[in-house]
């Protein structure tokens, strides 16, 4: 028998790659799957960040609630349950099946104690939902080793920013690294209330479109006591573009008194806590980090919902505290004026149409402003098909009155690319068509029942004596020669019955004899037009998932 010869040095070589191989893959198998598993079960435990109270030997000043009172309640004490009675039962009938979820907090200076009270309510009463993951955003604030300690938390991630960027920009960085299904963006001064989330959640699955929101209840800043808000409000604006609680009224009260647990739309969204579905965020362009500083980060993005084919949606199942300071609105940050006034120009400027100069109206210094880059976000609104402002103040927000109650129409007069525009260069003045540019008052008119056409409080006028015809722009007199009525796509002066004509438009414009289907006595008024939202819009990606990627 031949005795085997022993293996050589490249074969021993080559067994030993291969097994190695072979163990590493098993231990990559192995330890994906025990990270899978542990990712679905992450416990938060913010208890032991217990002693960081203590710790905290630095009593911060200059802030909008006592913070002594806020150390000598307790971090995780019980809250009443405000929700409606019949909300449990509704609860408890509905699947559990829930999408995956990712908490954003921003902060910026705040007390330790507050953020800790904050926390510990969103971990403790989200149950029965399981949350995937915490992310922090430390804004700015002074304090970064509170961060430091809160990071030893599983499932806690955090973001810090060494000077602050504005809760819009600080929650963008939050959602671009949140990997759950649906994101909650939670503002730290607040506290959640029984059962929270899984209502949030479960509106989601039957309206995917939709930005929802609690019910929120009042935190006094002084003694830190919860108390119910009793009436029902939803999220409104004025024409300044400043966030507005509009009380829903009695009428109206009855009707949701009586389904008081079904969700309710809301012109514009309470930010100060509200779930979305990740994708949905995304397909709606996020939050602008340009105007993220600018406190109408809120409204932007409730107007981008609307008029894009999405909701804003108040669940009353779900309750939240936030703690109410001596100043400013319920859950309304306040921030520097500058900085309002550019992010409420843009805002007005691209979703406004016409009805931007009732801002400018109410703002008129928002005029000097110099106006943020749009290419990105008008690029947006038309990718999504987004309709006009028309649409959400006759459908959605009719509360929202115009200033002027007397008008019938406005906006700009055109004829293909002129409109009619006061110029200003001559005397006296006349109207001309000029090429049309958008936000330019001059080109701007305000159409009165009465029949005048206004712009900068001036009338155009006409007669066929003086004037042989031409139309001059005069001080409004409540004249005869000033009033206009429409007739078909013409534009008739009244006391002539001739009509608006742009047959002579090098010298100026004219009234003449009314000829049918006349190219040059036809005029288009921008408020005339704005229809419902087109139902050709592509959302296939949200139905494909909402069938198929929850747990
Ligand atoms: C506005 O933003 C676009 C896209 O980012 C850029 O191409 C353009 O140069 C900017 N315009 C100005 C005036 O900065």
């Amino acid at each position: 028998m031949k005795k085997r010869k022993p293996l050589n040095k490249p074969a021993l070589f080559l067994i030993f790659i291969i097994s190695a191989f072979l163990v590493y893959q098993l231990m990559w198998a192995l330890m994906k799957e025990f990270y899978r598993r542990s990712e679905q079960k992450v416990i938060f435990d913010v208890s032991g960040l217990k002693k960081l109270l203590f710790v905290n030997d630095k009593i911060t000043q200059h802030l909008d609630y006592s913070v002594s009172k806020s150390l000598s309640v307790s971090y995780n004490r019980d809250l009443p349950d405000t929700r409606h009675s019949g909300c449990k039962s509704l609860l408890s009938n509905a699947k559990l099946q829930l999408p995956s979820v990712s908490i954003i907090i921003t902060y910026q200076e705040i007390d330790i104690s507050v953020l800790h009270r904050n926390i510990a309510s969103v971990v403790h009463r989200s149950k029965p939902v399981n949350i995937k993951e915490i992310i922090l955003i430390d804004d700015g604030s002074f304090d970064a080793q509170a961060g430091k300690l809160l990071q030893q938390v599983q499932g806690i991630k955090i973001i810090r920013n060494k000077s602050p960027k504005g809760r819009g920009v600080a929650r963008a960085q939050g959602a671009t690294v949140a990997s759950g299904e649906v994101i909650v963006f939670i503002d730290s001064l607040s506290e959640l209330n029984v059962d929270w989330l899984s209502p949030l959640l479960n509106r989601l699955t039957e309206s995917p479109r939709s930005l929802v929101s609690p019910v929120f209840d009042v935190i006094d800043s002084d003694t830190f006591e919860y108390k119910p808000r009793l009436s029902i409000h939803k999220g409104g604006i004025d024409w300044s573009l400043q966030f507005q609680w509009i009380e829903i009224s009695s009428k109206a009260r009855s009707t949701a008194a009586s389904e008081p647990l079904i969700p309710f739309k809301s012109p514009i969204l309470p930010g100060a806590v509200f779930a979305v579905r990740r994708d949905f965020f995304n397909w709606l362009g996020k939050y602008d980090v340009s105007i993220g500083a600018s406190g109408v980060e809120d409204i932007d993005l409730s107007l981008r919902a609307w008029l894009c084919g999405g909701k804003v949606e108040i669940v009353p199942c779900s309750r939240a505290g936030l703690i109410q300071t001596s100043k400013g609105q319920l859950g309304v940050k306040r921030v520097p004026f500058s900085s309002y006034l550019k992010g409420a120009k843009k805002v007005a400027e691209l979703w406004l149409d016409d009805y931007k100069r009732f801002f400018y109206a109410v703002r008129p210094s928002a005029r000097m402003q110099t106006l943020l880059n749009m290419t990105i976000s008008r690029r947006l609104k038309e990718k999504n098909k987004c309709v006009g402002f028309k649409w959400f103040l006759s459908t959605v927000y009719p509360q929202l009155l115009p200033l002027v109650t007397d008008e019938i129409a406005f906006g700009v007069i055109r004829q293909q690319d002129v409109c009619v525009e006061l110029d200003p260069g001559q005397m006296p003045l006349i109207a001309k068509p000029r090429p049309c540019t958008t936000g330019k008052d001059s080109q701007e008119w305000s159409w009165r029942k009465k029949g005048m056409i206004v712009s900068n409080g001036m009338c155009l006028t006409s007669d066929l004596g003086n004037m042989h015809g031409f139309v001059m722009v005069q001080f409004c007199q409540d004249l005869t020669s000033q009033a206009w009525y429409r007739l078909g796509l013409t534009i008739v002066h009244q006391e002539s019955n001739f009509c608006l004509d742009s047959a002579r438009g090098d010298v100026g414009l004219v009234i003449s004899v009314c000829v049918q289907d006349s190219p040059t006595q036809t005029w288009h008024v921008s408020s005339e037009t704005a229809g419902p939202p087109s139902p050709d819009r592509d959302f296939s990606f949200l139905e494909e998932k909402s069938q198929l990627e929850f747990f």
